[in-house]
């Protein structure tokens, strides 16, 4: 294990090409949805690269920007564009930002192929393109998310082959003209220079066919040697590439993979950087294999291309480790890396730069703050990917974490004209953010909890949450930290009365005293058979505050306060989190919503895999009933066909979503001049927004 406080290889400078980078953390590429409508770079984007810079990140990729529009992009608004010189400007002034704090900047730049988001109008895409024309049913099966007919890319001309080689040579001129410090071609995914790399795809037989690995790789290795023709040999290029593909028989294999590094490397790559995609039982996000393991990783991802001895941290790096025996370049590796498995890998000669994209979400400044010692000030990313789901709605990214990411104009801490007396009642997400945030601004805070701990349901979620257990602790913990450090004044178990008001005579009040459980008015909610989220917390509460999340957590494997057969009613995030928590705990569980759907709330990479869990665990589902009343023996229901049934349950578990207390402002009226309400209290949500709403109130106060 490497001493938390020593991190010298991390923070030594390195060589990309001539690019001396300030240390070896890279930002990986990644989409904001920054990117104005018309695909150039404005305001926002530019201060969200900046603010990267600003955090001492040893170099950044800006995210994938494709050198064809609209044959070669994936959305048709917001889409980072560099296919005309007219986008130079706006890349040249994220450029003077990022340099301005002495980093230097690389612009990943990609052709789509046949790979487009299924929510785009297919008359606005046109035609899409890949090595070799498939039916529509080959399309299906190896393409991802596409909608029911989607557009069958048609077969790359040897005309067109060379017109796109040329259109990634203009691009990269445009880079070096905008003051790019070099590019990164990205051949991976399913775009499409891995068309060509991967026989999944390539049923050709000429010189960019499938006859062989330099065939294969020749589309790419000319595309590399085409930029640096016209940027100069020493422009650096960095190769983004599948090392390996899984779930197809004709997949690209890690022995081709690596063959793939040398022939990039003699083309001129100035490093490598590896990932993998996949196929069939393997067509899940790969690029954040770590959420794989919730609710229960499959067993076929046991296999040599996955390492998952650490929970998911560092899950590709059996990748590098091949990559780096061929290597004479470089090998960068991303994938659930953090500042302490980064060095070790370094010291192993494991990867020679540490990618990353989720921890420089979640906080900007982690280089800074692991070079200075403050490993205890950096915001932890939970790896709840709400960051990908809203790129796949085509929303700006959001961070469950850091509300400034996206926001970082409006966001900017600035010092309060006025320092205020604050007084926030409530130290859940929302409070605590809300508190670290006023305190920031040079505000006075006392925050009033009327529990025993702070977090509000963050310790429960905690434990029901399982493996992301750990991660929602050290969120309570970053709080905690952070408000000890600011000088909040925290008043744990009291509950902040006239007498107190009195004392502190605030400017300001901020109620976050959370939601109600949504009431359910049906005959027998009060029997003793029926729990819900808020007497469960009350009956963990002490348990929880003297043994933790994590301990109780283990201790619920051997005992629960609900019988064998658990019904929960309410099928929305809350109540499936919990059926996975219980079905864990060998309970034989039952969901059922009044709503058509259950999974409401669930992020995007989630119900694809928890549902089908569901199902191996004989977990019943049942949706669009009406809920009649609660017996001993259960939950009588009418069902959608009209039919009264009893399910028959021990246990019942109210798990609806919150309801909020829009009263709660009038209580306080005319206690302080300002007033806010927020999070649960206001409106009922999720973590994200409780702490969305903290932060925005105390950029206000
Ligand atoms: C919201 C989001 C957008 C991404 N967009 C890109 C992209 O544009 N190009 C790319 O090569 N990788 C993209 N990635 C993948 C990241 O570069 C990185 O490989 C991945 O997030 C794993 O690293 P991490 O565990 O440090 O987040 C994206 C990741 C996220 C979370
Ligand atoms: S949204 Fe979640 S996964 Fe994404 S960076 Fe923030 S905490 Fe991490």
């Amino acid at each position: 294990m490497v001493g938390r406080t020593k991190f010298e290889k991390l923070l030594e400078p390195g060589y990309i090409g001539r690019v001396r980078t300030r240390n070896r953390i890279i930002k990986t590429a990644s989409g904001t949805g920054l990117t104005e409508p018309d695909g150039t770079q404005g305001e926002a984007i530019k201060a969200y690269y900046e603010s990267l810079a600003r955090g001492g990140v040893g170099m950044i990729i800006e995210e994938f920007t494709v050198v064809e529009y609209p044959r070669g992009t994936r959305r048709m608004m917001g889409q980072s564009r560099i296919d005309d010189d007219k986008f130079i400007k706006g890349f040249s002034e994220v450029v003077k930002g990022v340099h301005r704090h002495g980093c230097p900047i690389f612009l990943q730049i990609m052709h789509a192929g046949p790979w487009y988001h299924q929510a785009e109008p297919p008359e606005a895409l046109g035609e899409r393109l890949s090595s070799s024309a498939l039916t529509e049913a080959e399309f299906l099966r190896i393409g991802q998310h596409l909608p029911p007919h989607p557009i069958v890319p048609r077969e790359t001309t040897l005309a067109d082959i060379q017109e796109i080689i040329d259109r990634f040579g203009q691009a990269a001129e445009r880079c070096q003209k905008a003051g790019f410090d070099g590019v990164e071609v990205n051949g991976s995914h399913h775009h499409l220079i891995n068309c060509f790399f991967s026989p999944v795809w390539n049923k050709r037989h000429d010189q960019y066919g499938c006859d062989s690995l330099e065939n294969r790789a020749r589309f790419m290795c000319d595309i590399i040697r085409e930029i640096k023709r016209r940027c100069g040999n020493d422009y650096p290029v960095t190769a983004l590439f599948n090392a390996a593909e899984l779930g197809e028989p004709k997949a690209t294999t890690l022995e081709e993979g690596k063959r793939f590094g040398q022939l990039l490397q003699e083309a001129g790559a100035d490093a490598l950087q590896v990932r993998m995609a996949g196929y069939g039982l393997f067509s899940l996000n790969l690029l954040h294999a770590d959420r794989l393991m919730h609710p229960e990783l499959p067993r076929h991802f046991m296999i040599r291309e996955f390492d998952w001895s650490r929970n998911g941290r560092g899950f590709q790096l059996p990748l590098a480790v091949a990559l780096k025996e061929i290597a004479t370049v470089p090998v960068i590796l991303a994938g659930r890396l953090d500042a302490e498995l980064g060095e070790e890998a370094l010291r192993e000669g494991k990867l020679d730069f540490v990618g990353m994209t989720r921890r420089l979400f979640a906080d900007p400044e982690y280089p800074k703050k692991v070079a200075e010692k403050r490993l205890e000030d950096i915001a932890p990313c939970g790896g709840c990917l709400l960051c990908w789901h809203k790129r796949g709605l085509n929303e700006k990214l959001t961070c469950r974490i850091n509300p400034a990411l996206g926001n970082e104009l409006a966001f900017e801490i600035k010092p309060a004209e006025k320092k205020k007396q604050v007084m926030i009642i409530g130290g859940g997400p929302a409070g605590m953010e809300a508190a670290r945030v006023a305190a920031l601004r040079g505000h006075k805070v006392v925050l009033f909890e009327k529990g025993h701990q702070l977090g509000g349901l963050m310790p429960l979620a905690a434990m029901v949450k399982d493996k992301e257990c750990d991660l929602i602790l050290d969120q309570v913990r970053y709080f905690k930290t952070q408000m000890s450090k600011l000088g909040v004044v925290t008043e744990i178990g009291k509950t902040a009365g006239e007498s107190s008001i009195s004392d502190i005579r605030p400017d300001v009040i901020v109620i976050a005293s959370g939601g109600s459980p949504a009431s359910l008015n049906i005959p027998g909610i009060e029997s003793g058979n029926v729990v819900d989220s808020f007497k469960m917390h009350g009956k963990l509460k002490t348990a929880l505050r003297f043994l933790g999340a994590k301990s109780l957590e283990r201790f619920t494997k051997v005992w629960m306060p609900v019988g064998k057969k658990v019904l929960v009613i309410g099928g929305a995030i809350h109540g499936c989190q919990l059926a996975e928590f219980l079905v864990k705990r060998g309970k034989q569980v039952t969901i059922v919503d009044e709503s058509e759907k259950l999974g409401e709330g669930l992020l995007s990479e989630d119900p694809v895999r928890l549902f089908p869990w569901f199902e191996q665990k004989k977990v019943v589902m049942m949706t669009g009933v009406r809920y009649e009343k609660i017996t001993d023996r259960g939950l009588v229901v009418t069902t959608r066909e009209g039919k009264t049934e009893t399910l028959e349950a021990e246990s019942i578990m109210i798990a609806l979503p919150l309801t909020p207390n829009p009263d709660a402002a009038g209580l306080m009226e005319g206690k302080a001049r300002e007033v806010y309400v927020i999070g649960d209290c206001r409106q009922a949500g999720f973590m994200h927004s409780a702490i969305m709403d903290g932060a925005t109130v105390g950029h206000k106060i």
